[in-house]
């Protein structure tokens, strides 16, 4: 394979299965700053030394590279919301996660696998990231299951829960056409739905979002860049990502395919009320130009607004 293409590179080294880790620390000022990371590796016992890798172009890059402090929140296998929550750009991570002081200041996120506090040891420039060697001063874990990642994603190794709907998502999008969304159906006869597709999926992965482009490809609809906008469980328990995005090209409706506003939207056609309260939401933060993304359960969770700097 071509090492000039970086995508082929990262689908190799993607094969390799890891956890999933939440680095936190705090800005001078106290503000809880985090990103979720599956670049950690312990090091060395003695001295107790790991490392986690942060890439340049995280906003919080400089924040991790001169505080005083940080943390290794290692993620249970029901923390995925949470991992989709720190690897996106929202600005108040912390006002959804539920967490706790460390002995360092460091902010502990709850529900963790296993916790490690460091001080900065050492920092090394390696290419498009920095590596943080962290010197562990206090740490504690529980008897959780652990969440794991690989090819773009997440695994879960919890030998109780086998069935296959477990490692199922739906994978959907609101399409925007001047202010109209677009719902697709079967047939003429059928009720509208979103459209959706289902996979092997991952919050906030390139995975996911190809799996949407192929299904716009298939319905001729020509679609921008798409932001991550909902995650939640269903009261099925199946897991449910949706990504809001806008037409870019010309686009024909169809008996099977049609743009509705908010006033001629068929709610009655979505298959649960969740449904229309994302798609409710999705019309109110379109009108004053202020997304979020929620992140929750079908029936309560919290809606993280994006940071406008
Ligand atoms: C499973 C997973 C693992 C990730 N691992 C890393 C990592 O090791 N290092 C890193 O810099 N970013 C990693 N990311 C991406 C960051 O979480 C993401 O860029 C985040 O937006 C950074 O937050 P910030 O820009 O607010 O600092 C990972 C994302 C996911 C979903």
């Amino acid at each position: 394979m071509s090492i000039s293409d970086p995508r082929l590179l990262r689908d190799a080294l993607g094969c390799f299965l890891t956890g999933v880790t939440v680095i936190t620390c705090r800005e001078p000022d106290g503000t809880p700053r985090g990103f979720t990371a599956n670049s950690f590796t312990s090091v060395s016992l003695d001295p107790p030394l790991l490392l986690v890798c942060i890439g340049k172009g995280a906003w919080s890059h400089d924040v991790f590279t001169e505080a005083s402090s940080f943390a290794v929140n290692v993620l249970s296998e029901d923390q995925r919301e949470i991992s989709g929550l720190f690897a996106s750009k929202s600005a108040d991570k912390f006002d959804v996660a539920s967490w706790r002081e460390g002995t360092l200041n460091t902010p502990l996120l709850d529900n963790t696998l296993a916790w490690f506090e460091c001080t900065p040891e050492q920092t090394i420039e390696a290419g498009d990231h920095t590596i943080l060697i962290g010197r562990v001063a206090a740490f504690d874990h529980a008897p959780k299951r652990p969440l794991g990642y690989c090819r773009g994603n997440y695994v879960d190794l919890g030998l109780a829960r086998s069935s296959s709907r477990d490692n199922e998502s739906q994978v959907g999008a609101i399409i925007d056409h001047d202010g109209k969304v677009l719902m697709v159906r079967p047939d003429a006869g059928s009720q509208w739905t979103l459209p959706q597709t289902v996979g092997k999926t991952s919050e906030d992965d390139d995975a996911t979002r190809e799996s949407l482009v192929a299904l716009f490809a298939e319905l001729g609809v020509s679609v921008g860049p798409m932001f991550l906008f909902s995650i939640f469980k269903e009261a099925d328990e199946t897991n449910a990502i949706y990504y809001r995005g806008e037409v870019t090209g010309p686009h024909a409706q169809s008996e099977t395919l049609r743009f509705f506003d908010s006033n001629d939207f068929p709610y009655g056609d979505l298959p649960h009320p969740s449904f229309e309260t994302m798609v409710k939401r999705y019309f109110k933060e379109r009108r004053e130009l202020d997304f979020g993304v929620y992140v929750g359960s079908e029936t309560a969770g919290t809606v993280t607004a994006f940071s406008t700097s």
